[in-house]
């Protein structure tokens, strides 16, 4: 059966991918929590019957969807260049993801692991698989989008070369399993400040750390930051995850505050936010905590045994900051699923 399938989730980065070097690989080194309620569901059908055929059609939920064929394509293309084998067959996507294209969730980590999943699937029954499966779907979900690389793992995955994680690379992600149990009960809601398209995109962002006054500063610190991260997540150490998370957050949005050109993507709701969820711990000494990705949205971090304190927060304060009300409820999670046999 010449098709595969996949659910693939998205994940939220602790310290943060923020510029490129070369072809997609990373400036400096990043840590996630692989997402679980979020993600995209992919089919992939390939056929070389017919190679006059556009090389990608993509239906999302259903409905073809001319929008997303430049991106596919440029993947696709990518592909063959890796695997000439490939070049007469065509190519048909069918995908939905469990968030809104309009919640402002970026569906690039999803979208881009479930289709990598999907191509490994492909060349490992054309026997053209040659390197392990996860770690080329990593590489291949990479070249779609740098962060989607480690949602090809559950709970943890880092990438980038770094010291303190043995085996580390730019080209692909590698699963973090040294990870104290307090970690994978963590817990992210999602607040939903802003929905809709982000005013620049995280492919400008990272282009303008190029040239960034603050760009050296930016990578030593987050090299830093992944052997602090190394031993936080290995001791247990929950208020120094939450220091070092934040920090990270306000360091990325730094950057953009501080890019030429500047720019800034917290909305007033996103301070208010931050502000509630600080003055919260400050009061009750629980560890909710918060990061951001390239956008407005918060994501609220905690442990499972905050819940209460984390709803009381949401029902009373936060969600009067969200859009229409919305938030997502997530949680660490365990990684992709194959749907095919
Ligand atoms: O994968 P991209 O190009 O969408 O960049 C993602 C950048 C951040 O989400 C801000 C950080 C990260 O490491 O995921």
């Amino acid at each position: 059966m010449n098709q595969s399938t996949w659910q693939s989730p998205s994940n939220i980065a602790l310290v943060k991918y923020w510029g490129k070097k070369g072809f997609q690989l990373p400036a400096n080194p990043s840590i996630s929590f692989t997402l679980d309620n979020c993600f995209t569901e992919t089919t992939l059908i390939w056929d070389d019957s017919d190679p006059d055929k556009n090389l990608v059609s993509v239906y999302v939920e259903g409905i073809e969807n001319p929008a997303f064929v430049p991106k596919a394509e440029k993947f696709f293309n990518k592909l063959i260049e890796l695997h000439p084998l490939l070049k007469d067959f065509r190519f048909e996507l069918q995908t939905y993801n469990t968030f809104p294209h309009s919640s402002g969730i970026a569906s690039s980590a999803s979208s881009m692991s479930a289709l990598a999943l999907c191509c490994c699937d492909m060349l490992m029954q054309m026997d053209l698989l040659e390197i392990e499966f996860y770690r080329y779907a990593s590489f291949l979900a990479r070249i779609g989008s740098g962060s989607a690389c480690r949602s090809v793992y559950g709970d943890v995955a880092m990438w980038g070369e770094h010291e303190a994680f043995p085996g580390s690379s730019d080209d692909f992600a590698i699963p973090v399993n040294e990870v104290h149990p307090v970690f994978k009960t963590y817990r992210d809601t999602i607040l939903i400040i802003h929905e809709g398209q982000k005013s620049v995109s995280s492919t400008v962002g990272h282009g303008l750390l190029k040239n960034h006054p603050f760009a050296q500063s930016r990578f030593e610190i987050a090299n830093r930051n992944m052997h602090r991260i190394r031993k936080i997540m290995t001791r247990g150490d929950v208020p120094l995850f939450t220091e070092l998370v934040e920090a990270e957050a306000m360091m990325l949005h730094a950057l953009m505050m501080t890019s030429d050109p500047n720019f800034l993507l917290m909305k007033s709701g996103t301070v208010a936010a931050i502000h509630a969820i600080r003055e919260s711990r400050a009061e009750h000494k629980h560890n909710i905590c918060f990061t951001l990705d390239a956008g407005a949205n918060v994501h609220m971090l905690y442990p499972e045994e905050d819940s209460v304190f984390a709803d009381e927060l949401l029902n009373h304060t936060l969600v009067g900051f969200c859009e229409k009300g919305r938030y997502i409820r997530d949680n660490i999670g365990r990684g992709p699923i194959r749907l095919n046999a």
